[in-house]
């Protein structure tokens, strides 16, 4: 399976935040906002990762991740020349998907929680159809919102819904077999103009090819979308961090866990930061038992 990142958007809902700096790379207390959705698919065990944003914020984004090689992964860009929707992510990502299952994460949506390393494992494994996830939030109008059973059977799926018929949310996180390109390619741009992500879903639902996944109390999911969840969204890194000494979504960290480079090379990108926090705290992960 390969990841795809969109990190690409406006942001007008930041503005001035994003007149000039691109979302996904302001700061979550004390990281880019794309460290936390790229973490995510590398706990997924995912190394070849596709990363989409906007041409004027792209260079930045690459001058920040570069090829992913420090980290044991490998990244390519592409650019989407205009916020058409979600689903134009895998219209862009034709060549870079080609025969294989591919996840699909909204670069201003920050996970955290007990089981989501396996859940993320496991959901990483799908060869067919799709998998969602559903969260439940006070108020979902403002997301993709799934309705269903007692048996955890879909019931219907909704965009933006005025009226919600449930409460469960639809993360910024999916899982799709190879027919996705050729399922977005069928689609048709919305009411306001975007080819939505839940179009997507619904083809796969009617297909009866729709996996959906509680994700449960344990776990937080944030969107910072707005300039109150983008405080939240620091805050609430802030608090576990300083209580635990562990870091959310730092890159070295989890690439060093997944084996995916050696202590050396930890060492090494240790070594070129030690006269701050960041650096001595993955120096600090080689003392570990
Ligand atoms: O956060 C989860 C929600 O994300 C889902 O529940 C919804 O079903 C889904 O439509 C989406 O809703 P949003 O209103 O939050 O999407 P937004 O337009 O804010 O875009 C999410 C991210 O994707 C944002 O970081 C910008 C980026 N983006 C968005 C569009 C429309 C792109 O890179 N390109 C685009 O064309």
């Amino acid at each position: 399976m390969k990841g795809i990142l969109l990190a690409g958007g406006k942001g007008t809902r930041l503005y001035p935040l994003t007149l000039g700096v691109s979302k996904q790379l302001l700061p979550i207390y004390n990281k880019p906002m794309i460290y936390y959705p790229l973490t995510m698919l590398m706990l997924a065990g995912l190394r070849e990762i596709l990363i989409i944003g906007t041409p004027q914020d792209l260079p930045q984004i690459k001058r920040l991740l570069g090829s992913g090689e420090q980290w044991g992964v490998q990244f390519e860009y592409a650019e989407q020349t205009h916020p058409k929707g979600l689903a134009e992510a895998f219209l862009i990502a034709k060549d870079f998907i080609a025969d294989e299952p591919v996840c699909l994460i909204l670069g201003d949506n920050i996970f955290f929680g007990t089981g989501l390393w396996k859940q993320l494992q496991n959901a990483a494994q799908l060869k067919s159809g799709a998998l969602i996830f559903a969260y439940p939030v006070q108020d979902a109008s403002a997301y993709g919102v799934v309705e269903f059973n007692d048996a955890g059977k879909i019931l219907s799926l909704e965009e933006k819904p005025t009226q919600p018929r449930s409460r469960y949310a639809i993360p910024g996180l999916y899982f799709y077999d190879s027919q996705v390109y050729q399922i977005a390619k069928s689609l048709k741009p919305s009411a306001r103009g975007e080819l939505e992500i839940t179009d997507v879903n619904k083809i796969y639902f009617e297909k009866s090819q729709l996996q959906l996944e509680l994700l449960g109390r344990g776990v937080a999911w944030l969107d910072a979308g707005t300039h109150e969840n983008l405080l939240h969204a620091s805050n609430f890194v802030q608090t576990v961090e300083e209580r635990q000494g562990l870091m959310i979504g730092c890159p070295e960290e989890v690439a060093f866990r997944m084996n995916f480079i050696n202590r050396q090379q930890l060492r090494t990108l240790g070594e070129t930061h030690q006269q701050n926090g960041y650096g001595q705290y993955l120096l600090r992960l080689l003392e570990e038992p």
